[in-house]
């Protein structure tokens, strides 16, 4: 009598193929249904998307690589809660390219920052973390207060995001997406941060997390 199953699991090939398939079920259940459900895929109602100042902040928070350090998704966990406020929901983070949740927490969580501490508490921590939280081993960026932004890119990015968010951005009472951005925020976009310093931005945009679910 032949043993179909020792026949599988002694070709490698054939087992590989087999436990593919096993495992894409699995994850198919899994995932499938988050792409149709309103929930994980519609922005939530106060969801705001961001200013010409704080699109070229969350830029620069990438390029600094905060990211690394702090995370942007606060769990559903009653220590989290308490110490961060509501837990992150998907329908927040509709508008983000790429998003920012991160992994790892050098520092705090930063996903509900916005509105904790004053502009100048951010200043002065941004440029000396120590001034304000003796025990911080958060490195200094002192140079963002030297670095002007000039603008020139900021429209394309507004438009960018209006092509990247066309599926999921809010939509008006005849059932039509309404943009992210309109024509006179894309057209205002370069005089609303030209001159502004790099720190401007990136505090503006540490402001703006968090604000649409409390
Ligand atoms: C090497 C890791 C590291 C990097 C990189 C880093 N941070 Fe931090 N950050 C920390 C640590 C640790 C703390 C907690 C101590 C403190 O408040 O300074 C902190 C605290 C903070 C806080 C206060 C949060 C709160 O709830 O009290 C903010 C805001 C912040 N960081 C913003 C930033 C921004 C913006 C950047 C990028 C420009 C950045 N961090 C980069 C480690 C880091």
């Amino acid at each position: 009598m032949i043993n179909k199953h020792e026949k599988v699991e002694k070709s490698v090939g054939l087992f590989f193929i087999f436990t593919i398939f096993a495992i894409s079920i699995g994850g198919l259940v899994e995932i499938t249904p988050l792409f149709f459900q309103k929930e994980t895929t519609q922005p939530v109602d106060n969801l705001r998307p961001y200013t010409a100042l704080e699109m070229e902040g969350r830029d620069i928070y990438i390029r600094e690589g905060c990211n690394v350090c702090h995370s942007q998704m606060i769990r559903p966990f009653r220590a989290e809660t308490e110490r961060y406020g509501h837990y992150s929901v998907a329908g927040e983070g509709v508008w983000e390219h790429p998003f920012l949740w991160g992994s790892k927490r050098t520092g705090p969580d930063l996903a509900r920052v916005g509105g904790r501490y004053s502009d100048d508490w951010h200043r002065a921590h941004l440029i000396d973390p120590r001034s304000v939280v003796p025990e911080s081993n958060m490195p200094s960026f002192k140079w963002l207060t030297e670095n002007t932004l000039d603008g020139e890119l900021t429209a394309k990015k507004l438009e960018t995001f209006n092509f990247l968010t066309r599926n999921r951005s809010h939509k008006d009472a005849q059932g039509n997406p309404i943009p992210l951005y309109s024509a006179e925020d894309i057209a205002n976009a370069k005089t609303a941060v030209k001159g502004k310093t790099e720190m401007d931005a990136l505090i503006a945009y540490l402001q703006s997390l968090g604000h649409a679910l409390k």
